[in-house]
């Protein structure tokens, strides 16, 4: 039995439009980033292909079809009993180039009909105004975010999103993964800086200097771009809760060695802080310096832009958790190939991907960050992609899912009890959807079952996971039943 949340604790689940919607080209919506990315493997990363190629296969493009199924999906978690739905809009329906003067209608009506479909059932949307999505327009005619003209745009259409959804949404986060942008994989998902290799690689090793300080050039207008948002959200509603969104990252010395301990430091701060710092504290780490002259990085920052930083640091931060890694002073990291981040920790289980089950990490992370910051924490994504069959009376038991979930919201629980201020969790991902790195559909994630193949063919009905029931009664305790009562 587990006492440690609080009585208004926001569980849910999480998606991204980009990545279930489908529906790519109706409505008026433009094409987003992801709509050029193929479908890919562990072993296969995804390309990005300059058109949109009849010859490749873009998973995107049907997702789980939740643009025309989300009445039925959001009754689902309501069955579930979710307090809140993570989910993103996506630019390109609402600014289909992202340049013109005014907004698409229908774009903005759809999203409407979400919210109060979700309001109707008392889940509060938590919503990513950006989620690996930018119209691909504003990627191909300016660089995507190399170019601070991007600022205007952005700043246009989140003005858009406050004014239309004033009252309907009050908690949003700025950029999905911001800290992303600090390596290759970042360049296109979440910077729209359509990369040389036309590959989605997690780094590549051969990146000329230009190319880096183009990368945190881009990092930087993003950053301008959050803190004005922020600002600009309180402005139309006071009542607005801004929250930065971070790729989690643990890095653990891969021995005891001072070396590999400091290789572990620079790497959770790199991952971790660089975003992290000027998001929550509005300036960049002390470190930042010595870091950018070291790898000859040359920033444009003018003074009026290191005030707009500090005065629109977020209230609340959200994060993505699904494993940690090790560093070390010697080992090249082992980047490149698939996605990882680091190197594998040979103490740990690794999921059917490779990654390691680390639910002590977690544990260990939340409380790094709360020391650092003192600012609420939510998590916004947690979970593990399995491979998983229907059996033929429509039922799935993916144990994996349960024994992964159970052990990470008993390690939150424990950080509750630490002392660290958690405000919600939201389960990665609410329903079967596209993986994002390597656009497949079969490394599932979702608590409800989509019957859908990488190839887009099946039914795409909707079945309830054993995890699904499971969820439901964790919900219903308050994270108190988690399963193990017999
Ligand atoms: C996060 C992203 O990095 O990880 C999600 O915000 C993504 O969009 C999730 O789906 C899991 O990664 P993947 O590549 O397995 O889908």
């Amino acid at each position: 039995m587990i006492m440690a949340f609080p009585k208004n604790f926001l569980w849910g689940g999480a998606t991204a439009a980009t990545q279930c919607e489908g529906a790519w080209n109706r409505d008026g919506k433009g094409e987003s980033i992801l709509d050029h990315c193929t479908v890919g493997d562990r072993e296969h990363p995804r390309l990005v292909t300059m058109n949109i190629e009849p010859s490749y296969s873009y998973p995107t493009h049907e997702g789980c079809r939740e643009y025309d199924r989300y009445k039925e999906d959001i009754a689902l978690f309501a069955e579930m009993g979710f307090k809140t739905y993570r989910m993103s809009i996506n630019w390109s329906r609402i600014y289909p180039n992202g340049d013109e003067e005014e907004p698409n209608t229908a774009g903005i009506g759809h999203y409407r009909k979400v919210f109060e479909e979700c309001r109707k059932y008392g889940i509060e949307p938590t919503v990513t105004i950006t989620h690996y999505d930018m119209p691909w327009h504003l990627c191909k005619e300016y660089g995507g975010w190399a170019n601070p003209a991007m600022i205007q745009f952005y700043m246009k259409y989140v003005k858009t999103l406050f004014t239309e959804y004033k009252g309907l949404v009050k908690r949003w986060l700025t950029f999905n993964e911001i800290n992303f942008g600090t390596v290759t994989y970042g360049e296109i998902v979440t910077s729209g800086i359509i990369p040389a290799s036309g590959r989605l690689v997690v780094d590549d090793p051969d990146a000329t200097e230009e190319e880096v300080s183009r990368r945190f050039q881009a990092l930087h207008h993003e950053f301008v771009a959050s803190a004005k948002a922020v600002t600009l959200a309180h402005e139309i509603d006071p009542e607005n809760q801004m929250g930065c969104m971070m790729c989690g990252f643990v890095y653990y010395p891969l021995t005891s060695r001072p070396e590999d301990v400091m290789a572990a430091q620079r790497d959770m701060e790199v991952w971790n802080y660089y975003c992290m710092d000027v998001m929550c504290k509005g300036k960049y780490s002390y470190w930042a310096s010595r870091f950018w002259r070291e790898r000859n990085i040359t920033l444009k920052i003018t003074e009026e832009e290191k005030e707009i930083l500090k005065e629109g640091t977020v209230d609340f931060i959200s994060f993505s958790y699904y494993k940690s890694d090790c560093s070390s002073a010697d080992a090249a990291k082992n980047l490149g190939n698939g996605t990882n981040f680091g190197l594998p920790n040979p103490e740990l289980e690794m999921t059917e991907w490779g990654w390691g089950i680390d639910p002590l990490g977690f544990r260990y992370l939340l409380n790094e960050y709360y020391a650092r910051y003192e600012k609420p924490l939510m998590i916004v994504e947690n979970g593990q992609g399995e491979y998983e069959k229907m059996e033929e009376n429509g039922s799935i038991h993916d144990e994996g899912h349960i024994s992964y979930l159970r052990e990470h919201i008993k390690a939150m629980a424990d950080a509750i009890e630490d002392g660290v201020d958690v405000i919600g969790y939201t389960v990665w991902s609410a329903i079967d959807i596209v993986a994002a790195s390597t656009g497949e559909m079969k490394k599932r994630y979702g608590l409800i079952y989509v019957d859908a193949d990488d190839a887009g063919n099946g039914t795409y009905n909707r079945y309830r996971k054993d995890s699904f029931y499971w969820y439901k009664k964790v919900i219903a305790s308050n994270g108190e039943c988690l399963g193990e009562e017999g």
